[in-house]
């Protein structure tokens, strides 16, 4: 009787552990313990024996039964797993619990516009270079040859952090340390600085239908030998034109800005009238745009380029007056609303 239970086992164990699914493991759970399996035979035998007998031999049946489940459980846990480790590998990679016809959301119209200039700035080789929102009184203004109590900051007053430091008020703040980075290329190796850099500016304003707190800017430099305002002209007019999808005649009228020396302000041919006057060019056939310039001397001299070897142009196109004539958007406080109903209608494509 007790070799019949060694075998048994013996029998169990090699059946289980060459068992590949679980379904060979419940055909397995069958033969030895359903039943008519052959340890409930074994079992069921036991009534012909003396009591004596059925005491020691029930307990080791009983033995072989629990090691013959547990071994049956564990083998059936790892099969499980394996099975599914297999299936999950099996599956398509995209996650199949997602939703269907989700909204895929759209780009803001800011956005849209400030990717193609830099798309069409960076075609004309120039770098697209980010630069921080909170800068220093020099960056903003000392380099820039505004220094302190000029009239020029009243028109930029902005936000200031208790260390001293300022949320920028135009992307300008950036010229200093561009010219200081990009200008060693310059002198060495005769490389013209040629960069743009878009940001979000701040100032203290009072908001109504054209004015905002917080708007975005694109400000583009260039510097080299015999740069003058028609590269500037060229480059301004070629930009508007492929934002606009069409030719767009450009103006240079005075204006003072501290860092540009002659400064202007850069306008477009009405884009509603097409130049003959109407309500939204106020009849003069002109948008104002972009206030530019040639950089002044001192910015130069400040960013360690010398001002007798070297000149370049500035321009601060403004990308949220932009968007909103590219869109037709009337009121500037749409655009920081987040009223989605405003923001998705518009898209790159036309
Ligand atoms: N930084 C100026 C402003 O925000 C615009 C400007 C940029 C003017 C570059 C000239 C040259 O008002």
């Amino acid at each position: 009787m007790d070799e019949k239970i060694i075998s048994l086992k013996n029998e169990i164990t090699e059946k289980v552990s060459a068992a590949q699914t679980t379904a060979e493991l419940d055909a397995i759970r069958v033969e030895y313990l359903g039943k008519k399996g052959s340890i409930t035979a074994l079992l069921k035998g036991m009534k012909d024996l003396s009591p004596e007998e059925k005491k020691t031999f029930g307990a080791k049946v009983n033995e072989l039964k629990e090691f013959a489940t547990q071994q049956i459980d564990d083998r059936a846990k790892a099969l499980k797993e394996q099975e599914i480790a297999k299936e999950l590998a099996s599956m398509p990679i995209f996650d199949i619990t997602t939703p269907a016809n989700l909204d895929r959301g759209s780009y803001h119209p800011i956005t849209l516009v400030q990717r193609q200039c830099e798309t069409i700035f960076k075609s004309m080789g120039f770098a697209v270079i980010d630069y921080p929102e909170v800068v220093t009184d020099y960056e903003c203004f000392e380099a820039l040859n505004i220094p302190k109590h000029h009239p020029a900051r009243d028109m930029q007053d902005t936000y200031y952090l208790s260390n001293g430091q300022l949320l920028k008020s135009h992307t300008s703040a950036a010229q200093n340390a561009i010219l200081k980075k990009y200008g060693k290329n310059l002198i060495e190796n005769g490389v013209p600085i040629k960069a743009i850099f878009p940001g979000r500016c701040f100032r203290n304003e009072a908001t109504d239908a054209c004015h905002e707190n917080t708007f975005f800017q694109m400000e583009g430099v260039m510097v080299d030998k015999d740069i003058s305002i028609s590269n500037l002209i060229y480059f301004m007019k070629t930009m508007l034109s492929e934002v606009f999808r069409k030719d767009i005649k450009v103006r240079l009228r005075p204006g003072f800005f501290p860092f540009v020396e002659p400064g202007f302000e850069l306008d477009i041919s009405c884009l509603i009238c097409g130049g003959e006057g109407c309500p939204s060019c106020k009849q003069s056939g002109w948008l104002e745009l972009c206030p530019c310039g040639m950089i002044h001397p001192n910015v130069l001299r400040e960013g360690g380029i010398d001002p007798e070897e070297y000149t370049g142009f500035a321009f601060g196109l403004g990308l949220t007056r932009l968007a909103m004539m590219k869109y037709g958007v009337k009121d500037i406080r749409d655009l920081n609303s987040g009223r989605l109903k405003v923001l998705e209608q518009f898209t790159d494509d036309e």
